[in-house]
């Protein structure tokens, strides 16, 4: 038994707690993080284990969710491997040097544990601090990661990657193979430091043709998620309907988006996985009563997966009132036990 709502749901023995934690928890929606922020830079804010172990506390304390989320970035494993790369405020990732040849391949180094200390004093120092609350470590899938390099930066349609991908599967291989090993790496460094369950964003995998997905991405996936025996694993992506039976065969935990509702998520991966998410989070901007009536309807739903951990479909949009949040999260607690049950006993479903 354990005494987090949230662990006993990641490893499929929910009680009747229901646990509640957001996507970018941490971060700009939070006026103190704006306070400690300040102007630095993001990926050296994350290299300064101090201010990672602050704003990683901070929506834990303000509106008391079940788990921490590493405040880091997918691109900081890559930029403490020598990679090229920026974030840019507004932008997103930005690679000054495109990683397009087999020539290229050289700037994409192997990540040695020792090139990520401060991610191992941040994690310690964060794990002392939380007591019961676990704290989630993080990574970026292959695929997510490769369209930074390959784009330059953010792209809506990833078309400069797919050609890649298609067009020189050899030199896409050897790429993911790289980035996998990455992402390995800098999950094993959270993990050994104690965090208690890692997240795989895929975030853009959405984008994917099923073929493609499985052929050119899921060998890469599959091959960090293996790597990582002691702690339970969560996988998630946008768009990702399409791709969830195969993204819930190689993690214990699938997230969803918004798109598709729990219960047919649920269904879709055989009903043997619990399932993380799904508000949409352009809902948070809604009124209250509306809100939380699609917070109770996300409950029900979530009710028919065999595990539920509440959450938003995608990430904490930076203009959120936190105080939607913490309402949110006393929402889960207070009535999410009952409707839980009552929809499990009921078997309430979206259609
Ligand atoms: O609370 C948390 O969720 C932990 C922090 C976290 C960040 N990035 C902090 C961050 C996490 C889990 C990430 C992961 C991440 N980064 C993903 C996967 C999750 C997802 O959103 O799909 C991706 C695709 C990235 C790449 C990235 N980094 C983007 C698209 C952006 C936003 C750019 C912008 O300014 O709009 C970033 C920057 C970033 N990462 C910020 C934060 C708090 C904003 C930087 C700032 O505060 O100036």
């Amino acid at each position: 038994m354990t005494a987090s709502p949230f662990l006993a749901a990641a490893t499929g023995n929910q009680g009747p707690q229901l646990p509640v934690w957001f996507m970018r928890q941490a971060g700009r929606s939070l006026p103190e993080y704006r306070t400690v922020r300040a102007d630095r830079p993001m990926l050296e804010s994350c290299t300064d284990p101090d201010l990672v172990t602050e704003v990683t506390l901070q929506p834990v304390r303000r509106h008391g969710v079940d788990a921490a989320i590493l405040f880091s970035d997918i691109m900081v494993p890559l930029a403490a491997a020598g990679v090229g790369v920026e974030i840019v405020a507004g932008v997103g990732p930005v690679i000054a040097e495109p990683i397009r040849t087999e020539a290229d391949l050289a700037r994409v180094p192997a990540l040695d544990p020792s090139d990520v200390g401060f991610i191992d004093t941040a994690v310690r120092q964060l794990v002392a601090e939380l007591g019961e609350t676990p704290l989630i470590g993080f990574a970026g899938a292959p695929f997510t990661m490769a369209s930074y390099l390959v784009e330059g930066g953010p792209s809506k349609d990833h078309a400069r990657t797919k050609a890649l991908m298609v067009g020189a599967p050899e030199l896409w291989h050897a790429l993911c193979a790289r980035i996998a090993a990455i992402s390995t790496v800098f999950l094993q460094v959270q993990v050994a430091a104690g965090a208690r369950t890692v997240q795989l964003f895929d975030s853009w995998a959405g984008s994917l043709s099923v073929a493609d997905y499985r052929e050119l991405v899921l060998p890469h996936s599959t091959a960090v998620l293996a790597a990582i025996t002691d702690v339970p694993r969560i996988h998630f992506g946008v768009g990702t309907g399409e791709l969830l039976a195969d993204m819930a065969g190689i993690t214990d935990v699938i997230g969803v988006d918004w798109r598709v509702p729990l219960d047919e998520a649920a269904r879709r991966v055989g009903g043997t996985k619990p399932v993380q998410g799904n508000l949409d989070p352009a809902l948070l901007q809604a009124p209250w009563p509306v809100l939380a009536d699609r917070v109770r309807q996300v409950i029900r739903t979530g009710a028919q997966a065999p595990g539920h951990i509440f959450n938003l479909g995608h990430g904490v949009p930076p203009q959120t009132d936190p105080d939607v949040l913490t309402r949110i999260v006393e929402l889960v607690h207070t009535e999410g036990p009952e409707l839980r049950a009552a929809a499990r006993a009921d078997g309430v479903t979206s259609s």
